[in-house]
């Protein structure tokens, strides 16, 4: 089933059982070589949500800002995004170009995300992939420019959302998890993983 929100599409049960799965372990297997971290907005508080990347480019934040860098804060490159996140996103674009960034989000409980625009990206015209996995998320979609009415929906683990098109720049955020909805990871929480190109 598919929704359209606002020019941003929800692709409702996109990843099967079976392959949420499978894209848990290989996001286990990212966590492994590039353990996240909770990055520091530029106002200098941390984030709630931890965060990591595979990708020649990681998404990254601290007080000098939001910006891509090319190695996790550790030193080490980021690892490959994993093929089975590529296949999802041939999946959904139909594209050849492929993201360079997977970012990987972990929502533990009461952790969110406040509103903003992926924009530190080189080529709006390519679009977002966002895949969620585990606990319900409450996604909220604003508009082009920042306040005035917003509408949101549940993401459900398995759902994916694309944002391209005139709603690329949408603004965006995550209110709150329901933290233990969902039995796919062991110990709760929500994972994000949102795909970009970069360059
Ligand atoms: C994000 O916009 O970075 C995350 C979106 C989500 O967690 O669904
Ligand atoms: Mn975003």
């Amino acid at each position: 089933m598919q929704l359209t929100v606002r020019g941003v599409e929800v692709v409702k049960s996109c990843v099967d059982e079976a392959r949420q799965a499978r894209l848990v372990e290989v996001v286990r297997d990212v966590w492994r070589q590039a353990p996240p971290y909770a990055p520091e907005t530029p106002y200098g508080k941390a984030m709630s949500v931890r965060m990591t990347s595979a990708g020649a480019f990681g998404w990254y934040s601290d007080r000098s800002g939001y910006r891509y860098v090319s190695e996790h804060p550790n030193g080490a490159a980021w690892p490959g995004i994993p093929e089975e996140v590529l296949e999802i996103w041939r999946e959904v674009t139909g594209l050849e170009r492929l993201p360079e960034c997977c970012l990987v989000n972990f929502y533990g409980e009461g952790a969110r995300m406040g509103m903003h625009q992926d924009k530190d990206e080189a080529d709006f015209s390519w679009p977002v992939v966002s895949i969620s996995l585990g606990d319900d998320g409450l996604f909220r979609i604003g508009n082009l420019t920042r306040g005035g009415k917003t509408e949101s929906v549940w993401l459900n683990s398995g759902d994916v959302v694309v944002m391209g098109g005139e709603s690329r720049l949408v603004y965006h955020g995550v209110d709150r998890i329901r933290y233990g909805s969902s039995r796919l990871l062991e110990n709760g929480g929500r994972i994000n993983l949102t795909l970009r190109v970069v360059t």
